[in-house]
Formats: C-alpha cells, sequence, structure tokens
C-alpha cells in the first residue's frame, strides 16, 4: 500500500478552507438524523413501542404530541417528554373515534402549530379463529387495525408541512399467514398497501409514507396476546433467528431514522425489525443451537 501523495496541495474542485467538495446539497452529518423544530404525531403512546417512539422522537429534538385511551399511561408519557424539554399535547381518546379524533388534532394544530411526523403506532387485537369472530369483533379489529389508521393519515396530512414523513406500525402479520389473528393480519397486510399508494399520492409534496413492521418485541400488549393465544409456546424452537431479544427501542430507532433526513430518499417501503423473522420465512432452529430446520 501506498501512502497518498499531498504535496501538490489541495485539489482544485475541494473547498480550500474545508478540504471538502461544494455541492448544492446538505451534506450528510451526523446531524442530519436530529429532528430539532420537527413536531411529531405518536398515536398508542401510553406505553410499548408507542412510548419508546414518543421519547425517541423527543430525545432527538423534536416536540412531540401523544394520544392513548389510557389516561395515566398517556399523562405519564407526556410528562416524560416535557421532562425531556420538549412541547407536548396529551389526548385522551380512542382513535376508532372520529369525532375524538378532530377534536384532538384540532388541540395539536393549535400548541405545535402542525405537524412534520406522524406515527400511526396504535394497534392491537385478539386471539379468535376468523370464523368464530363476531360480527362486533370483526368490525373492531378492522377499525383498530385499518380504518382509524385511514382517518388518522387523512387528517393529519393537511396538517403537515411538506417535506414531512408518515411511519405506519404495521407487522410481519402483515407479510404472512395470522391463524387466530386473521383479521388482524388482514389489515395490518392492508396497512402495507395503504402505505404504497400514499408514498406516491404525497411524493409531489415530498412527504415521505413508509411502514415499520415489528415482531417478537416485549410489550405489555405483546405479552397479553401471547398468553391468550399460547402462540409461543415452549417448544424449544428459536423465537428469532436473531440471538438476543428485540426492545420496543429497535422499533423507536427505525422510526427516527425514517422520520428524519436520513430517510429523505426512501419512501413506499417496510422497514422490517423482527430479529430476522421475516428473512426466515418458516426455517428455525433449536433455542439452544444446531443447524436450520423447515
Ligand atoms: N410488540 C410486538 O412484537 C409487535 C409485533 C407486531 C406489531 N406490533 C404493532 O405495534 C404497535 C404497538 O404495539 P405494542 O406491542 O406496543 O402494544 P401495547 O398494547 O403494549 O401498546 C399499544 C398502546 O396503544 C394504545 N391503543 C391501542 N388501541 C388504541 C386506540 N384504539 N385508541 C387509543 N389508543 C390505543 C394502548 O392503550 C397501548 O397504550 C401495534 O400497532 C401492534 O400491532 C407490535
Amino acid at each position: 500500500m501506498t501512502a497518498p501523495d499531498f504535496s501538490a496541495g489541495v485539489p482544485e474542485d475541494l473547498d480550500r478552507s474545508t478540504g471538502r467538495a461544494p455541492s448544492g446539497r446538505p451534506e450528510l452529518v451526523p446531524e442530519s438524523v436530529r429532528l430539532d423544530g420537527r413536531r411529531a404525531l405518536v398515536t398508542g403512546a401510553g406505553r410499548g413501542i408507542g412510548r419508546a417512539t414518543a421519547l425517541a422522537l423527543a430525545r432527538f429534538g423534536a416536540d412531540v404530541a401523544v394520544c392513548d385511551r389510557i389516561d395515566v399511561d398517556v399523562a405519564r408519557t407526556g410528562y416524560e417528554v416535557a421532562g425531556l424539554g420538549r412541547s407536548t399535547c396529551v389526548g385522551v381518546l380512542d382513535v376508532r373515534d372520529p369525532d375524538a379524533v378532530d377534536a384532538y388534532l384540532a388541540q395539536v394544530a393549535e400548541d405545535l402549530g402542525g405537524l412534520d411526523v406522524v406515527v400511526n403506532n396504535a394497534g392491537g387485537g385478539f386471539f379468535s379463529p376468523v370464523l368464530d369472530v363476531s360480527a362486533g369483533g370483526r368490525h373492531a379489529l378492522i377499525a383498530e387495525n385499518f380504518t382509524q389508521v385511514l382517518d388518522v393519515t387523512t387528517k393529519c396530512v393537511p396538517l403537515m408541512a411538506d417535506g414531512g414523513a408518515v411511519v405506519n406500525i404495521t407487522s410481519i402479520e402483515g407479510h404472512r399467514a395470522g391463524p387466530g389473528f386473521g383479521i388482524y393480519s388482514a389489515m395490518k397486510a392492508a396497512v402495507e398497501n395503504l402505505t404504497r399508494t400514499l408514498a406516491l399520492e404525497l411524493a409531489d409534496r415530498r412527504i415521505r409514507v413508509n411502514a415499520v413492521a415489528p415482531d417478537m418485541i416485549p410489550t405489555p400488549g405483546d405479552a397479553g396476546l401471547m398468553a391468550d393465544s399460547a402462540a409461543v409456546s415452549d417448544t424449544g424452537w428459536a423465537l428469532t433467528p436473531w440471538p438476543d431479544e428485540g426492545h420496543p427501542d429497535d422499533v423507536a430507532a427505525a422510526v427516527v431514522f425514517l422520520a428524519s433526513d436520513l430517510g429523505r430518499f426512501v419512501t413506499g417501503t417496510t422497514l422490517h425489525v423482527d430479529g430476522g423473522t421475516m428473512a426466515a420465512s418458516g426455517w428455525k432452529r433449536p433455542a439452544d443451537g444446531g443447524g436450520w430446520v423447515l
């Protein structure tokens, strides 16, 4: 290996004082991930992935409006956002209620002056084979995992500045079958598809629309579902290809990336935060190591 020859001085095309190539666009620097001055909204921010995401957005500099149907939980997240020195707007509401969403977003617009980032995180379900779900249960699952995402997004986009970002929290279940969670899975798949269409329809405004699809992130909601369904039994198989357990912050990190300028050319796609489950597509191995089997 030979050392570079600096004897000729700074090359003609580089700025003499900085040694950098001049360019018409902002440089990619560590600060590109910061969200100072951005205004974000996170639904379902009282606990789990939503809470971790709200706090991460605040730590990276954003003001963060947080809503949830559980008052004590979302109040706590609001205090935590404020404790990080950011503005917030706390809402106690069920995002399936369009009137409540209207009232809350009016408050967000007044308190934060608009939005740059919208994270559709609220969602969930219950265990039941598809054909056993009652008409009421069906309606609730569709509203919880699809209709409210469409409603919240439709109402937030007019409040958003050009150059903003929408991030929809979907699921590995939107990419495969979901026995016992069939309607939830179908609705997450619908949000995945909606994400792609909105990415095209909002490109002229430079609003990027992406999904983050988690799997195996320990949260209160996930623990409850797993206990109800017994879908994760102690069979001796590793839960994910990745050897360590996931954390809500892993999902929050993906949202921060997509919300920031680092993701400026990323739209209409899905970031899988799942320890390799999507890649495995059925391949598994014993928890204590060993070969991959189908
Ligand atoms: N944890 C995982 O491994 C995992 C995997 C796949 C997808 N997800 C998705 O991630 C998102 C967050 O899940 P989590 O595991 O953090 O769940 P969680 O139940 O621990 O937290 C969800 C939060 O959203 C709130 N919420 C739910 N529905 C609401 C509604 N209609 N109105 C207002 N608030 C509502 C809840 O009160 C709760 O505070 C969900 O969309 C879920 O489908 C999670």
